[in-house]
């Protein structure tokens, strides 16, 4: 039986507001390995011919227009604090001009009560709103039941995420990860919103990436490792439990994953239509970088939670405001009048990052 029908609707709530608490609250960077954006160095122009009023970081982004290219990233929903949540930075982010993803709409498929806690587009009538929902969960629901997931919240995009790592450790984990490739290529053929398929801090590689193009995804969030380790938060719970096995898993594991620049490196040649930097995006500067090595947008997930806690909506406000505020200065300081021109600025790329490159570029 799938996993959704056996667990208990109760735990699945107790376990989000586990998520929020343990995220706002606790250490659960990577604790020894960084998103490799230090490696990454790009060319400043003192020549640059630009006004900055006239630096244009706007994009297209599946489908929406956006003021830069950055998405809240999928967080929560199926608590009354998830949805609290959900609607003040999916306010934020229509009035910034960027994207916003819901978290795992798994308690909404299982609960219907619970739908009102996705249900943003009130705030957020206008902007790119992306739906989620994990892999494992699809691959037990039928096209039509993902199809009113999406409805259900006026959704332009299905996140389906892959999160095996901390499955894992998650007491009580998903632990049958079969048939993801066919689940993403049954719902990428007959879903009538574009796909994104979504890491949850673990990186996508290339090999991944070829893979999920086979079967016609067109676009991807690589979430990498350097941000938030979600092995760490479900390691954190697992000693909260008592589960020592788990605890100790999750400790060896805590790092794992590919860093979130090697990621977007490595995949952005490879044709997808957007390629979302999400995982330790922790200033417009890293947004900058990315798109130097080709990815379309970046995601910022913990950070804007810690925001949101620490400043309401306001503190979200400037956070996203900062994000961007710095992104435009690179774009001035690259002599980039708007994204495509940054996309072509000239990088150098060191250490580990182009070790990672050298050593899994066509593989
Ligand atoms: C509190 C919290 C809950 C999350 N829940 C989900 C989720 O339901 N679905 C998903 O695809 N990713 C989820 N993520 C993962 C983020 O979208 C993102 O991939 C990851 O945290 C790395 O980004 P960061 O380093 O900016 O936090 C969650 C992240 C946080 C902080």
């Amino acid at each position: 039986m799938a996993k959704t029908e056996e667990q208990p609707v109760s735990s699945i709530g107790q376990r989000k507001a586990d998520h929020l608490a343990i995220c706002a609250n606790e250490e659960v960077g990577f604790r020894h390995i960084s998103t490799l954006f230090e490696d990454v160095r790009l060319v400043h122009d003192a020549l640059a011919d630009l006004d900055e009023r006239t630096v244009d970081a706007s994009c297209t982004l599946l489908g929406k227009k956006l003021r830069a290219p950055l998405i809240i990233a999928a967080m929560t929903g199926g608590t009354d604090e998830a949805g609290e949540v959900n609607r003040e930075l999916a306010r934020v982010a229509e009035e910034m001009g960027v994207g916003f993803g819901l978290g795992s709409q798994r308690a909404m498929h299982v609960r219907p009560s619970s739908a009102p806690t996705y249900r943003v587009r009130e705030v957020a009538p206008t902007t790119l709103v992306l739906g989620n929902v994990g892999v494992v969960q699809a691959k037990s629901m039928s096209t039509e039941e993902l199809r009113a997931l999406v409805g259900g919240v006026g959704a332009d995009a299905l996140c389906v995420h892959l999160n095996p790592a901390m499955e894992l450790v998650q007491p009580g984990g998903d632990r049958d990860f079969s048939g993801s490739l066919d689940t993403i290529a049954r719902v990428v053929a007959e879903l009538p919103v574009p796909v994104v398929v979504k890491e949850t801090g673990c990186g996508l590689s290339p090999d991944v990436g070829r893979r999920l193009r086979n079967v016609g995804v067109q676009h991807l969030d690589v979430s990498g490792a350097g941000g938030t380790s979600w092995v760490g938060v479900e390691a954190k719970r697992a000693a909260i439990a008592g589960d020592d096995a788990s605890t100790s898993l999750g400790e060896t594991f805590w790092d794992w994953g590919i860093p979130t620049a090697a990621s977007v490196a490595l995949l952005a040649p490879l044709g997808f239509r957007s390629v979302i930097a999400t995982g330790g995006v922790a200033s417009g500067l890293d947004v900058a970088k990315a798109v130097a090595l080709g990815a379309s947008a970046a995601g910022i997930a913990r950070p804007f939670l810690k925001a949101l806690r620490a400043g309401g909506p306001a503190g979200a406000r400037s956070a996203v405001d900062a994000i961007v505020r710095e992104l435009r200065a690179a774009m001035l300081l690259t002599g980039s009048q708007n994204l495509r021109a940054l996309t072509r600025s000239r990088r150098v790329v060191t250490g580990a990052l182009s070790e990672w490159i050298e050593q899994l570029s066509g593989h």
